[in-house]
């Protein structure tokens, strides 16, 4: 075995839900963490795996820090960044008046890679690793973010905004052209390096039903591509859908009825489903993109956890961004751990940081690469300060468990906390 890297810290990660499972929970508090170029190579106690350490690397040691597999974000909107924190009387008008003129500006490639340039270094700022990440109608929009993503070896999911209707006419495709440019942005960038390709019908309501069928056929004829849409946020929405689709038995079910619910499909939202709706999630596969702050802040509602777990719905956590308020997936274990209280139920901390990698890795079917320190899987971690602000190191003085303090870095962390970020190996970001 080769080791071209070799870090010594506190070690988390999970080789399974440690709702279900408590032994899941792995944690060292002397840990070593050792690289083969771009890969996991060992992970466990520095005591057991010193002797793999060849003599002439050196162990970089960070006393006090933690070292967790990197945050996987699966649902956020790149274009959105410049209008992040634009307040408006709930999704609709925002999207009328902040969203739609923001993501005109894409049309221009060199405002689309500046943007995408600053988006991903924010998320790595943030310690997140991987996203699952809107673009605009624009294909030139998909070019800028995967060639930005690309330079910086990013594993980074995104696609085409597909929209024939019901939005501002410089933003309307038609259900030919979007097909035809989804296709070609499949066979440019899909499995092309670290990039993935997701199909992204924006929400039922800007698409015809041609549209939905014809990226329900693609869905079907690139099995391993991802897809992304919005479903059940609002409940204007929701009643627009309905109306538009009168023959549908739900919102959902004008997805399920075009092919677009099976592994690797991302539902944003996923609020006002009924039983049926979630029974279809877990039969597909399908996965929900909770979204907690953008849920607060449009005042969309609250996510149900229980009737999603008693479905067996596959679950990950997101930012939204810019309807979610922070690039942070700590302040969004924040807001989902408050959501959760809002409906009775008490979600550990250890529930929401599985769920920020591994169980995300999970939804998305790649948990064979990402998401955790799984010997072979790719390098994609960071290393975490708990006591990073006066206030935490304080705190974290009174701390009595793992538990306990991961629960305080998920509700007074953020971006601060993140003292470095590695993707593929390589250092990306370091504070
Ligand atoms: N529904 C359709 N488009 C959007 C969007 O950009 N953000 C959110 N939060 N919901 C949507
Ligand atoms: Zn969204």
């Amino acid at each position: 075995m080769t080791i071209t890297l070799a870090l010594r810290a506190s070690l988390l990660h999970f080789t399974d839900d440690p709702a279900i499972h408590e032994s899941a929970i792995h944690w060292h508090s002397d840990g070593l963490l050792l690289l083969n170029q771009d890969k996991i190579a060992a992970a466990g106690d520095y005591e057991a795996l010193k002797h793999l350490v060849p003599e002439h690397l050196s162990v970089q040691h960070f006393p006090g820090e933690i070292i967790m597999p990197g945050f996987i974000d699966t649902h956020i909107h790149y274009p959105q960044t410049d209008m992040i924190a634009s307040p408006a009387p709930g999704l609709l008008p925002w999207l009328e008046q902040y969203t739609f003129p923001t993501e005109r500006q894409f049309q221009d490639p060199a405002h689309a890679n500046e943007v995408a340039g600053f988006f991903l270094d924010e998320l790595l700022r943030c310690g997140t690793t991987t996203a699952m990440v809107y673009c605009t109608v624009h294909p030139q929009s998909v070019e800028a973010f995967f060639t930005q993503s690309e330079r910086r070896n990013l594993r980074m999911v995104a696609g085409k905004v597909m929209m024939d209707r019901h939005c501002p006419e410089f933003l309307q495709d038609t259900a030919e052209s979007s097909a035809r440019d989804s296709e070609a942005l499949i066979q440019k960038w899909h499995q092309r390096g670290r990039q993935l390709y997701a199909i992204t019908p924006r929400f039922a309501p800007t698409s015809t039903p041609q549209q939905l069928h014809l990226a329900g056929e693609l869905a079907k004829q690139y099995p391993d591509t991802f897809i992304q849409t919005h479903v059940a946020e609002n409940k204007d929405e929701c009643a627009w859908a309905r109306a538009l689709f009168p023959t549908a038995r739900s919102y959902l079910d004008i997805y399920d009825q075009v092919g677009l619910m099976r592994p690797r499909a991302m539902y944003a939202h996923c609020i006002w489903l009924d039983d049926m709706d979630r029974r279809r999630m877990a039969e597909t596969q399908s996965a929900v993109a909770l979204c907690p702050t953008s849920n607060l802040f449009l005042g969309s509602g609250l996510f149900d956890f229980d009737k999603a777990e008693a479905a067996k719905v596959p679950l990950s956590i997101a930012t939204d961004v810019g309807g979610g308020t922070s690039f942070s997936m700590l302040q969004t274990m924040n807001e989902t751990y408050k959501v959760a209280r809002m409906g009775g139920r008490y979600m550990p901390a250890s529930s929401m940081f599985y769920t920020a990698t591994l169980g995300a890795a999970r939804a998305m079917q790649l948990e064979n690469t990402i998401g955790s320190l799984k010997v072979g899987n790719e390098a994609d971690f960071i290393l975490v300060d708990p006591q990073a602000t006066p206030l935490l190191a304080r705190r974290n003085r009174h701390v009595n468990s793992l538990e306990e303090q991961l629960f305080v870095l998920a509700m007074l962390g953020d971006d601060r906390c993140i003292a470095a970020t590695y993707a593929a190996g390589k250092l990306v970001h370091q504070q």
